[in-house]
C-alpha cells in the first residue's frame, strides 16, 4: 500500500507574499474554500502579525474551514506567536507554524544571533506555541544551506519542547534532489525521537527544481510537502501543488506514496487563483496551462485519434478539465447551471444560484456560447458584490484622444452621474469615477485579457490603483473592453472604501 504524504498548502501565505498575488480577506476565504474542496490536509492562511487585515483574514479563514487544518505563521518571538494563536482561536484544527533561520549566513547577517541563542529561541518558541495550540510546526529557515549537525541539534530541542512537525525548507531554491534526499535521511537518522514527529519539505523554485526536490525529500523520509497552487510564491515561486500531486499519481509505479488530493479540483483551484490575483497561468504550465492537453501537430492529432495514450500521460478529466469547455447556452436551465457550477467546484446556495442565473441569461443573450471561464468569472464577480459600495450602471465614451466619458453609478438607492475628459476612454471614465467618489486614484498597472474565443469574447481587466500610499487591486469582466476596465477600476475604488471602513492597525509588516 502507498505511504500517505500530507499536503500543506501555503498559497495564502508564502504564495500570497509574491508580487501581485496579494488577496484581501474576502478573496482568501473564496480560495480557502476551494483548497478545502481540493482536499489539502493543511492550509496556511497567513502571517497574522503582518497587519490587522492579515490577522482578520486568518481569523475568518480559521472560522470558515472545517475539514482541513488551518495554519498561521509566526516568527520565533512571543508577540508573533501570541498573535497567531489568537487568529487561530476559531479554528477546528489549528496549527501554529513558527520559524527561525539556521544557516550561518542568516545568523550572521540577518538575525545577528549565535547558534546557541537560536537554539534557545527555537525551544522557547515551540514551548510557548505548544502551550497555546495543540499542533505545532517548527521550520528551520534556510535549512538546505545550514550545517546538518546543527539541524539535528535544533530538531532535538524542538522535539524536547513538544513539536509535532519539523520542516526543513529550501528557502532560496538552492538544493538538488540528491542533496535534499541525503539531508532528510541524515537528520531523521541522527535525531533522537525523530519517529515521533512528521518531517516536512518546503521548496522554492529558483533553479526550477522545487518539484523534483520535494519528491526526493519524500524519498528521504519527509511525510509532508509544502506547496502552492500554480507554484506561486517568493521570487520564482514554491513547489507547485498540481505538479507534485500529479507526478505522484501518474508515476505511482516509481513513487510508492500518495496523498488525499481530489485531483479533479486542481484546474478549478488554479483558475480561481488566477482570477483572484490577476496572475496569469503560462500557457505551457504543466497540468494547468491552457496548452497542457492541446495537441497541435498532425502526427500528434493522428496518434490521439487512434489512442489518447499515445501522447497523453494523464487525462484532462483527471485534473478537472473537460475535453471541451463549451458549456451552456441560453436554453440551459437552472439545473444545468447548478450542475456545471458544481463540476467547476462552486457549490451554490439557492439564492446565489438565482442571482447567477439572471446574469448567466444576460450573458448568454449577448454571447451565444458560455464557456467554463465565463461561468467562473460570473461567479467570482457575483461574490465581489458583497462589498460593493458603488455599482456601475452605465458608461458612455466619446472620441479617442482626448476622450470624454459619461459615467452613471448607483450607491444604494442613489444614482450619481458625472463626466470627465481624459487621454483615452478608460482614463476619462476613471476620472469621472473619481469625481463621483471624491477619491483620486493613480492607475499603476493595467492588463486586459480575452479569456474566451470569438468576437464576443469576455475581456478581463486587472488593475492596480494607488490611493495615497495604498495600492489596491481591482478586476472586472465584460464583453466590452472599456466596461471591463471601468469595472476593474471601480472594484479597486470599492475595495479601498471598504478598507477605510475598518480601522488601520499600527502594526507594520515585519521583515521575513
Ligand atoms: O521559505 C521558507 O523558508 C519559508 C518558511 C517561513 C517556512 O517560507
Ligand atoms: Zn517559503
Amino acid at each position: 500500500m502507498a505511504t500517505m504524504v500530507e499536503i500543506f498548502d501555503t498559497t495564502l501565505r508564502d504564495g500570497e507574499q509574491s508580487p501581485g498575488a496579494s488577496m484581501d480577506e474576502h478573496e482568501k476565504i473564496q480560495m480557502a474554500l476551494q483548497l478545502e474542496r481540493l482536499g489539502v490536509d493543511i492550509l496556511e492562511a497567513g502571517f497574522p502579525i503582518a497587519s490587522k487585515q492579515e490577522f482578520e483574514a486568518v481569523r475568518r479563514v480559521a472560522e470558515t474551514i472545517k475539514t482541513s487544518r488551518v495554519a498561521a505563521l509566526a516568527r520565533a518571538v512571543p508577540g508573533d506567536i501570541e498573535r497567531a494563536a489568537s487568529a487561530l482561536k476559531p479554528a477546528k484544527h489549528p496549527v501554529l507554524h513558527t520559524f527561525i533561520a539556521t544557516s550561518n549566513i542568516h545568523l550572521e547577517h540577518k538575525l545577528r544571533m549565535t547558534h546557541q541563542e537560536v537554539l534557545e529561541a527555537a525551544e522557547k518558541a515551540v514551548r510557548l506555541a505548544k502551550s497555546l495550540i495543540p499542533r505545532v510546526e517548527f521550520s528551520a529557515e534556510d535549512a538546505t544551506r545550514s550545517d546538518w549537525d546543527y539541524l539535528v541539534a535544533i530538531a532535538k530541542v524542538a522535539i524536547a519542547a513538544g513539536v509535532d512537525v519539523i520542516n526543513l525548507p529550501d528557502t532560496v531554491g538552492y538544493t538538488t534532489p540528491d542533496e535534499i534526499r541525503e539531508m532528510f535521511r541524515y537528520v531523521i537518522a541522527n535525531t533522537p525521537g525523530s519517529e515521533r514527529v512528521v518531517f516536512s519539505s518546503h521548496n522554492h523554485n529558483d533553479l526550477g527544481l522545487a518539484v523534483a526536490n520535494a519528491l526526493a525529500a519524500i524519498d528521504g523520509g519527509a511525510r509532508q510537502v509544502e506547496c502552492t497552487v500554480n507554484g506561486i510564491g517568493e521570487r520564482a515561486g514554491n513547489t507547485s501543488l498540481e505538479e507534485v500531486v500529479m507526478a505522484m499519481r501518474t508515476r505511482n509505479d516509481v513513487y510508492s506514496f500518495d496523498c488525499r488530493i481530489a485531483s479533479r479540483e486542481i484546474v478549478p483551484a488554479s483558475t480561481l487563483l488566477s482570477k483572484l490575483t490577476g496572475l496569469s497561468i503560462p500557457f505551457n504550465k504543466p497540468v494547468v496551462g491552457r496548452n497542457a492537453f492541446a495537441h497541435e501537430s498532425g502526427i500528434h492529432q493522428h496518434g490521439m485519434i487512434a489512442n489518447a495514450k499515445t501522447y497523453e500521460i494523464m487525462t484532462p478529466e483527471s485534473v478537472g478539465r473537460s475535453r471541451s469547455d463549451l458549456v451552456l447556452g441560453k436554453h440551459s436551465g437552472r439545473a444545468g447551471l447548478a450542475k456545471r457550477s458544481a463540476e467547476l467546484g462552486y457549490q451554490l446556495e439557492e439564492n446565489q444560484l438565482n442571482k447567477l442565473y439572471e446574469k448567466f441569461i444576460d450573458l448568454a443573450d449577448r454571447k451565444k456560447e458560455v464557456y467554463d471561464d465565463d461561468l467562473r468569472m460570473l461567479i467570482v464577480r457575483q461574490s465581489n458584490e458583497d462589498f460593493e459600495i458603488y455599482r456601475l450602471k452605465e458608461v458612455d465614451t466619446f472620441g479617442n484622444n482626448p476622450s470624454k466619458a459619461l459615467v452613471k453609478l448607483t450607491k444604494g438607492d442613489e444614482t450619481l452621474i458625472d463626466s470627465a475628459t481624459g487621454d483615452g476612454p478608460v482614463h476619462a471614465s476613471c476620472l469621472a469615477i473619481d469625481r463621483i467618489s471624491g477619491l483620486s486614484g493613480q492607475l499603476e498597472t493595467f492588463e486586459i485579457r480575452a479569456t474566451t474565443p470569438g468576437k464576443e469574447a469576455l475581456g478581463e481587466a486587472y488593475v492596480t490603483v494607488k490611493f495615497g500610499e495604498r495600492s489596491m487591486k481591482g478586476k472586472g469582466a465584460s464583453t466590452s473592453i472599456i466596461e471591463a476596465a471601468v469595472l476593474a477600476y471601480l472594484d479597486a475604488v470599492n475595495k479601498y472604501l471598504a478598507l477605510q471602513e475598518t480601522t488601520e492597525s499600527g502594526i507594520s509588516a515585519p521583515v521575513m
